[in-house]
C-alpha cells in the first residue's frame, strides 16, 4: 500500500492524482471531509502519534508530506510523531518532502526539514529525501500594463510547480534504485528580465512592497540563494521541469483562446 499524509494539501492532491490508475493508494488526512475523492481514505493527524500509527499500518511506500506549521519546534514535533509511527509499524520506505539546503543547515525553512532528516536516517527505515525548492506558483510575474516588474534583482530562481515535484514524488514511490538517496529538487534557473524579454515586455525593477513573506523571498533572491542548480528533478522525471516562461506563455495562450 502506498500512504500520502497530509493528501488533502494541493501537493497531495496532485500525487494522488498522478496515482489514480493505481488501486493501492491510500490518502491520509486529518479531516476525512477534506479528503480527495476516489481513493481509500484514512485519518491521521500528525497531532495524534496513535492516528498515525493506525493509519500507515501496511504501507509498503510512505509520502511523508511537510507539515504548513510555521512554528519549527511545533512543526518537528509533529514531524518526529509521523516519524515514529512509521518506525513503529514498519513502513517499507518513507520519502519526505524536505528542502533544498536542509542536509546541512538548520535555520529559517530547514530548521525543522534538518531535524526530520535526521530522525529518518536514524529510524533505520529505507528512506528517499526529495528536497523541494520553493514552489513556482508564488513567483509567477504579473504582466501589466505592457510591463514585467519584480524585486529579485534580475538574479536566477530555481522554483518548481508543484505539478512537477508530485510527478516526481509518484516515480519515487512506484520506481526503483531512489532508496537511501537525497535528491535536489530544482527547477530550471529563470530570471524576471529574461521571462519580460521573452515576452516582448519591458522589465522594470521596483522596491519592495513592505516587510512581509514576499519581501522575505525577493531578499534571497536579490542574495543569489535561489541559483542553484541540480539536475535530480529532471533526471527523476525523465524530462525537463515546466519553466516559468512555458506556464505564462500557455496561459497566455489559453486566455486569447
Ligand atoms: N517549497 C515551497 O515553496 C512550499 C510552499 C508552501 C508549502 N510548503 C510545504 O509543503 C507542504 C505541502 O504543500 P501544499 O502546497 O500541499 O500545502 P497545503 O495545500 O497548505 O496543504 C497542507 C496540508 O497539510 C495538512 N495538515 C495540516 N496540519 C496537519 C496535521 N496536524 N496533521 C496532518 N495533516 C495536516 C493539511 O490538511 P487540511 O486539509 O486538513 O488543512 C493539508 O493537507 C506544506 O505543508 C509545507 O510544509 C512548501
Amino acid at each position: 500500500m502506498i500512504m500520502i499524509s497530509a493528501a488533502s494539501g494541493a501537493l497531495g492532491r496532485l500525487v494522488i492524482d498522478r496515482l489514480s490508475t493505481r488501486t493501492d493508494v491510500v490518502a491520509v488526512v486529518r479531516d476525512p471531509a477534506r479528503a480527495p475523492q476516489g481513493v481509500q481514505v484514512r485519518r491521521g493527524d500528525y497531532d495524534d502519534p496513535a492516528s498515525l500509527r493506525a493509519a500507515f499500518e501496511g504501507a509498503t511506500r510512505l509520502l511523508l508530506i511537510s507539515s504548513p506549521e510555521f512554528d519549527p519546534a511545533r512543526r518537528i514535533s509533529q514531524h518526529l510523531a509521523a516519524v515514529a509511527a512509521a518506525g513503529d509499524v514498519g513502513v517499507g520506505a518513507i520519502a519526505y518532502t524536505s528542502f533544498l539546503g536542509a542536509g546541512t543547515t538548520a535555520t529559517g525553512v530547514t530548521e525543522a526539514h534538518h531535524a526530520t532528516e535526521k530522525a529518518i536516517r536514524d529510524s533505520g527505515l529505507p528512506y528517499t529525501m526529495l528536497r523541494h525548492p520553493y514552489y513556482s506558483e508564488a513567483f509567477v510575474p504579473q504582466v501589466s500594463e505592457g510591463e514585467l516588474t519584480s524585486s529579485t534583482g534580475g538574479r536566477g530562481l530555481n522554483t518548481a510547480f508543484r505539478s512537477d515535484l508530485a510527478e516526481a514524488a509518484a516515480n519515487v514511490l512506484t520506481g526503483e534504485g531512489h532508496l537511501g538517496r537525497a535528491y535536489d529538487f530544482t527547477g530550471p534557473l529563470w530570471s524576471c528580465p529574461e521571462v519580460a524579454d521573452a515576452l516582448g515586455v519591458a522589465y522594470r525593477e521596483v522596491p519592495d512592497a513592505g516587510p512581509g513573506a514576499m519581501s522575505w523571498l525577493n531578499a534571497q533572491v536579490r542574495a543569489g540563494d535561489l541559483e542553484y542548480q541540480s539536475g535530480d528533478l529532471e533526471r527523476v522525471l525523465g524530462r525537463p521541469a515546466e519553466s516559468v516562461l512555458a506556464r505564462l506563455k500557455s496561459r497566455h495562450t489559453s486566455q486569447a483562446v
